[in-house]
């Protein structure tokens, strides 16, 4: 007798870390947790939330519609909006009202429950088990577990300091290509601004590099390559100039699919995401979110039209950064003071957090000397060997660890770097 009916799926699927490390910190008040991906508290927009909910309620005509079922692409001035905001962020210098390329339209815009389902819904609609993506090495580990539990294989593609190592990414291409596992490679998938983990910013170059590439080594594949432009915290640059996104590479939109969000850049609550998909994968990606929810909840993208009308997110966004350039430097100043100099990072320009990297010979993982002890002295970070990919090309680093800045106060984040400090001093 079997021990258990559950579907392959089911099977793969594991606990994400991301959940425990969350509940941690709500579990557990005395912890500061640098680990968790909350933003932060004190800056959430209770006021402008309230009145505009107050507003759309306080209306019979908007209140019904917006607690009514909606569509399941979502809602068309929503989509309209994120279209033009896009298309601004991209070319801030043309207007908006008539975008010269056609990657802008609302009509290839999903909204989703957060970009997380979106994630998921692209996953499901590209991949069978068995199948490859090429993953920033070290990526977005939730994402990792979207992989997992779907069968699909990753490999990593070495990460700079501006984002991808083309080379390298150029090498596992031709490796693909000569195993002949490049039949089975969809996908490319970029945290392409301040990326989780690392904090990380890609240049339009690598961008450049990365889909000429990917439109060479199609052939060899003999079906479309996809790059996924995940712009999770593209919103939260709080220092260094914009950078524009692939979709202003594919004046078609032809290959690249992009996904963003407001849960970082309003609230992380209200959870409004959106994809923009080339028209070859819409239909599908549609038909896959019927049979998940038929539609994102109506409210709270009603919630996001009103914000996005008024001025009330630019200047949300504006108080945001300040907020975030602040919490980082205070953590970059206090990490110059309390770590031992073997220790380094890179100074983020937006995000919610800073990638440290240790002596190779200091393990950060879950069992680790290091993690142990800084759970002892209540302070959570992310190891780092959870972001990397199963890939069996290369050995996981497990020297590194992510530290956000997000949700902890300045006071904890103070503090909490001043416990990792000593807890390194006593490996000296
Ligand atoms: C890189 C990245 N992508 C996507 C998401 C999903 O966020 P949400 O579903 O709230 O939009 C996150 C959340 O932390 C993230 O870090």
């Amino acid at each position: 007798m079997k021990k258990h009916t559950l579907s392959q799926l089911g099977a793969r699927a594991e606990d994400s870390p991301i959940s425990w490390l969350m509940k941690a910190a709500l579990d557990r008040p005395e912890l500061i947790s640098l680990a968790a991906g909350f933003t932060d508290n004190a800056t959430l927009p209770l006021k402008i939330t309230r009145e505009i909910l107050d507003g759309i309620l306080g209306s019979s005509s908007k209140g019904r519609s917006a607690l009514q079922y909606g569509t399941t692409q979502g809602d068309l001035t929503l989509r309209r909006l994120t279209a033009r905001r896009l298309y601004s962020l991209d070319f801030p210098e043309i207007s908006p009202e008539n975008p010269p390329v056609s990657s802008y339209s609302a009509g290839n815009i999903v909204v989703t429950n957060g970009s997380q389902q979106f994630l998921y819904l692209l996953s499901e609609a590209l991949y069978d088990p068995g199948d490859l993506i090429l993953v920033e090495d070290p990526t977005y580990f939730v994402f990792l577990g979207i992989a997992k539990s779907l069968g699909m294989h990753c490999r990593g593609i070495r990460m700079q300091a501006d984002g991808i190592d083309i080379k390298h990414l150029e090498e596992q291409l031709e490796g693909l290509r000569k195993s002949g596992e490049i039949r089975r490679l969809k996908m490319v998938y970029l945290v392409s601004y301040f990326q989780n983990p690392t904090g990380r910013n890609t240049t339009l170059e690598k961008k450049k590099q990365a889909l000429d590439l990917v439109r060479r080594y199609e052939s060899h594949a003999g079906h479309p390559i996809f790059l996924l432009e995940d712009a999770a915290y593209r919103e939260l640059r709080f220092s260094g100039a914009p950078v524009a996104s692939m979709l202003s590479l594919d004046p078609h939109q032809e290959r690249v699919i992009y996904t963003g969000t407001y849960s970082k850049s309003f609230a992380t609550g209200v959870r409004v995401g959106f994809g923009v998909v080339p028209d070859s994968l819409l239909s599908t990606i549609l038909r896959i979110k019927a049979n998940h929810d038929f539609g994102s909840p109506n409210l709270l993208q009603k919630l996001m039209v009103e914000v996005l009308t008024g001025t009330q997110y630019e200047s949300h966004l504006q108080a945001i950064q300040r907020r975030y350039l602040r919490k980082s430097r205070v953590m970059l100043s206090v990490m110059k003071k309390s770590f031992p100099a073997s220790v380094h990072w890179d100074i983020p320009q937006g995000g919610l957090n800073a990638w440290v990297v240790l002596p190779r010979k200091w393990r950060t993982g879950l069992k680790s000397r290091i993690f142990k002890e800084s759970l002892n002295q209540n302070v959570l970070y992310v190891p780092g060997n959870l972001c990397y990919a199963e890939d069996s090309g290369r050995r996981k680093p497990d020297h590194e660890m992510r530290i956000s800045f997000g949700s902890a106060s300045e006071p904890d984040i103070r503090e909490g770097i001043r416990r990792l400090g000593r807890v390194f001093s006593k490996l000296q």
